[in-house]
């Protein structure tokens, strides 16, 4: 096979203790009058008036919208907008969570655009630049500071949706793993679990035969040598990192370790896509309103089994990346990444099986038919998945069968 690769990212990625001091450096590059997406949370802190108050020192008006909420419900990005318009923007800045930096994609969109979110659903839908946005996250998880999609809940419909874009990179990146130090053990497990999960996803990803027009047409198109690269690095700063992260939040190290396994694996997954378990976590999600990061980290090991022997490989060097080089077959050490994981996941405290996740045992049958529905998803899947190899995998989720996954 010839050697096919394509990334996309934003134009700057800082990363380091303090770097949110460049904050506004950064923004006086792309204009004058900032729209800050974020929480409550966050808007209370010294940190975040620190950051304004520097802003208006570079010459920098701002308009601060401090209602973001989990999950970013539809109809609040239409009031962001609203109340944010007359102030006329020049570009967005989303400080804090992966919710806050998805209300700032959304909101550049549809200040830039107009029309309603739901004229966005899908890939390749924006239809041109729009404001140009700087993301600064506040958790280690989503990698949303550098992919092309933002995530949002719609009253309407069942399953969270995407807007898939190049147009929604960030322009600019400001990791500053300082700003992590105040996540709580609960929060750095479940947002560092989904990173771990998005890397893994995308180093096991298919390898599509790269045409001219493959990423002119998908948002996520995936494996490649190019997003390998930063999957592998995402894999051996979370292995090595995460737990520590989790009982020692004071740990300086590993929370700068995390955080950057966190935009590693966001510079991976934004151009090679993510496959089964955030297919299954969809319908998951919906119906136990569980945490997004719980979700497809409980699915993970389930997942890696059932596509074990397609990715005998790369398991094995998922195992290497995971510090696991006691010697072994490559089968071997592809059984070892899988138990690593599942150890990993659970010393951090995510449930194990879809029935802790508080799915019920009646819902298992529609969590698999709304999974295989989840095209671009599943086609990512490196082992081919039908509506009856996905019921007995969600059945193997179910039981904690880790065995049965693999059949
Ligand atoms: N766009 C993408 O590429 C992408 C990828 C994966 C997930 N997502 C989406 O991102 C969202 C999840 O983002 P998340 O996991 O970052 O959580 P979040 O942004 O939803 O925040 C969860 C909670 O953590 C709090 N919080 C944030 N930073 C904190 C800090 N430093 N200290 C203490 N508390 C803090 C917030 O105030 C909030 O209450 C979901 O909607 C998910 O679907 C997006
Ligand atoms: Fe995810």
């Amino acid at each position: 096979m010839t050697l096919f690769a394509a990334l996309r990212l934003p134009r700057e990625i800082l990363f380091g203790k303090g770097q949110r001091h460049a904050l506004p450096i950064v923004a006086a590059k792309l204009g004058s009058r900032a729209l800050i997406c974020t929480d409550e949370r966050l808007a209370g802190t010294a940190v975040f008036a620190e950051m304004l108050a520097s802003l208006k020192a570079a010459s920098i008006e701002v308009f601060v919208h401090d209602r973001v909420q989990p999950d970013v419900p539809r109809d609040t990005v239409a009031i962001c907008v609203e109340e944010s318009r007359a102030f006329a923007p020049d570009m967005v800045i989303g400080i804090g969570g992966g919710s806050c930096l998805d209300m700032a994609k959304c909101a550049a969109l549809l200040l830039s655009h107009g029309g309603q979110l739901q004229d966005y659903y899908g890939e390749f839908k924006v239809p041109g630049p729009t404001l140009p946005l700087i993301a600064v996250p506040t958790t280690a998880g989503t990698g949303s500071e550098v992919t092309p999609v933002a995530v949002i809940s719609d009253p309407d419909r069942t399953l969270k949706v995407g807007i898939s874009s190049p147009h929604l990179i960030a322009a600019a990146a400001i990791c500053d793993p300082d700003l992590t130090m105040t996540c709580p053990p609960g929060l750095t497990a479940i947002a560092g679990a989904d990173a771990m999960t998005h890397a893994i996803e995308a180093f096991t990803a298919a390898h599509k035969n790269g045409g001219a027009e493959l990423a002119q047409k998908h948002v996520f198109i995936g494996k490649s040598a190019l997003t390998d690269h930063f999957a592998l690095l995402a894999i051996k700063l979370l292995g090595r990192s995460l737990e520590k992260a989790c009982s020692d939040g004071a740990d300086e190290d590993a929370r700068a370790d995390v955080m950057m396994g966190a935009l590693a694996a966001g510079c991976a997954f934004g151009t090679a896509g993510t496959a089964a378990a955030h297919a299954i976590q969809y319908p998951a999600g919906a119906l136990t309103h569980t945490a997004h990061g719980l979700g497809v980290a409980t699915l993970m090991p389930y997942v890696m089994n059932f596509n074990r022997s397609f990715s005998l490989h790369d398991m094995a060097e998922i195992a290497r990346a995971l510090g696991l080089t006691t010697g072994g077959s490559t089968d071997e050490l592809a059984l070892a990444a899988i138990h690593e994981i599942a150890r990993l996941f659970a010393a951090i405290g995510i449930t194990t099986t879809l029935e802790q996740l508080g799915l019920a045992e009646d819902k298992l049958d529609w969590t698999a038919e709304q999974a295989i529905g989840i095209d671009r998803l599943i086609k990512n899947n490196p082992r081919p998945l039908d509506l009856a190899s996905m019921k007995q995998l969600v059945r193997a989720a179910y039981d904690g069968d880790l065995a049965a996954a693999a059949l």
